[in-house]
């Protein structure tokens, strides 16, 4: 069949790459993609939220399946805009429905889903002007530190964490009254802080069955030892070491199951990724956010341990066939190590030639392109997070190691990378 991403990061890429590998697949193409994709599959130049453009090309290209890498064509609609044109109906489209993808696209609708479905997760309230008082009064007699999220997205940037009362009545006050964050923050959820370790879950579901991918850990400040500023991720690694079968275990009939059969008892349409933030209290998972898609740089961690068939697995969610997958996990660890432009996640340049991408080819090692673009014969930076490196290895930091070492070989003006992805664990 012929196939299109959609998206231009390294979560993109590493789709592509797995997708090209099946024997399922005719043609591939990525839209708009980077110079990673380019390699791949076919570029095609297209904003990934123009839906009627994306539906010209997928008619005249005889696209069969879409799968759709980031979150705001999936909360602005593409599933219902595809399936509601006869001409594009019978095009599968991997991911929620609108109305679905509000798990991600609105934390109030997600807790408000997790409450009605019985999830664990954090203690919450939301708030927008008509109850704006109310909402004063509910943080002054907070415990703290307390956590106030935009509604909406707000790219990454809309989960505060308050130290003291002053500061959290001042950012609600700027949420709700300023538009801090536009439309996303004229609601507010307002919700108690959890202590624990985080780590991602990816459930393939067709909304009724799921089937899980292998589970990540991301790593998403700036500096080694998780200092400094937050940013898209710096790196992942799969397994996770502390999730032991008993904390799975947990993690599956408390919360995967609840959501699955909450998707179908309440008709939301899913035929895609539920990635569940999870965070460990004591020896108990909580739910910390939904996302309606892959991660990244998870995706670039997770995908290559997955030995199954990607195209065989995204074909058994559109014809709601996911309870006949079996998946197959490589014993394997992976770490994903990523380089991202100096001064990132502030002001940094891009247009830097990057050099060492040919002479680095390793048994076990892939690189990943995050934000590159072909600029005449050279591949240039074109984004704060540049590539993404995975390796194997027989442990975590073996695998994290490696992917240290390749990096080591390649260059860019100004290039910035952690070395110390998987610290923890050593
Ligand atoms: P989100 O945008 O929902 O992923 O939140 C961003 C980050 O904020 C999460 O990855 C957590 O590290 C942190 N966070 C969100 N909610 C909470 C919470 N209730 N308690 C502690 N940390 C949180
Ligand atoms: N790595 C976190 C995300 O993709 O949202």
């Amino acid at each position: 069949m012929n196939i299109l991403i959609i998206g231009n990061g390294g979560r993109e890429h590493a789709l592509a790459w797995k997708v090209k590998q099946s024997k399922l697949c005719k043609k591939l193409y990525v839209a708009p993609g980077n110079a990673g994709t380019a390699t791949t599959a076919e570029n095609v130049d297209i904003k990934t939220t123009d839906f009627e453009r994306l539906a010209t090309f997928c008619l005249s290209n005889k696209v069969d399946m879409i799968i759709v890498g980031p979150e705001e064509p999936l909360v602005k609609g593409i599933y219902d805009f595809f399936k509601s044109n006869p001409k594009t109906s019978n095009i599968h489209v991997i991911g929620p429905s609108q109305e679905a993808a509000q798990l991600e696209g609105s934390k109030a609708f997600a807790k408000a889903f997790m409450d009605r479905n019985k999830i664990p997760t954090a203690a919450y309230r939301e708030f927008d002007h008509t109850n704006y008082e109310e909402g004063v009064e509910y943080i002054r007699n907070h415990a703290l530190p307390i956590v106030l999220k935009a509604d909406g997205l707000a790219a990454g940037k809309g989960v505060l964490i308050c130290n003291n009362p002053i500061e959290a009545l001042a950012e609600f006050e700027l949420m709700i009254r300023q538009s801090k964050f536009g439309d996303a923050s004229k609601r507010v959820v307002v919700e108690e802080f959890l202590s624990g370790i985080e780590m991602s879950v990816f459930a393939v579901t067709d909304g009724v069955n799921y089937v899980l991918l292998p589970e990540a850990k991301d790593y998403k400040r700036i500096g080694v030892g998780d200092s400094g500023l937050n940013t898209g991720g710096m790196g992942a690694v799969s397994p996770v070491p502390f999730a032991d079968d008993v904390f799975l275990n947990k993690i599956i009939t408390r919360i995967v199951e609840p959501t699955i059969t909450g998707l179908k008892n309440e008709n939301l349409d899913y035929k895609g990724i539920v990635f569940i933030g999870i965070i460990k209290v004591g020896d108990d998972p909580f739910v910390i956010e939904y996302n309606c898609r892959l991660g990244d740089p998870e995706t670039e961690c997770i995908l290559p341990r997955v030995e199954t068939d990607l195209v065989e697995i995204f074909s058994a969610v559109a014809l709601q066939k996911v309870n006949e997958l079996k998946i197959k996990i490589s014993k394997d660890a992976a770490a994903t190590v990523v380089a991202v432009s100096g001064g990132y996640p502030g002001t940094y340049e891009t247009g830097k030639i990057i050099k060492g991408l040919d002479d680095t080819s390793f048994e076990g090692t892939m690189i990943f392109h995050s934000g590159t673009k072909n600029e005449g014969k050279d591949v240039v930076t074109n984004g704060g997070r540049v590539l993404a490196v995975t390796s194997f290895g027989d442990t975590i930091i073996d695998a994290a190691e490696q992917s240290v070492y390749m990096l080591e070989q390649i260059y860019f003006d100004d290039i910035y990378f952690r070395d110390d992805i998987g610290f923890e664990f050593k």
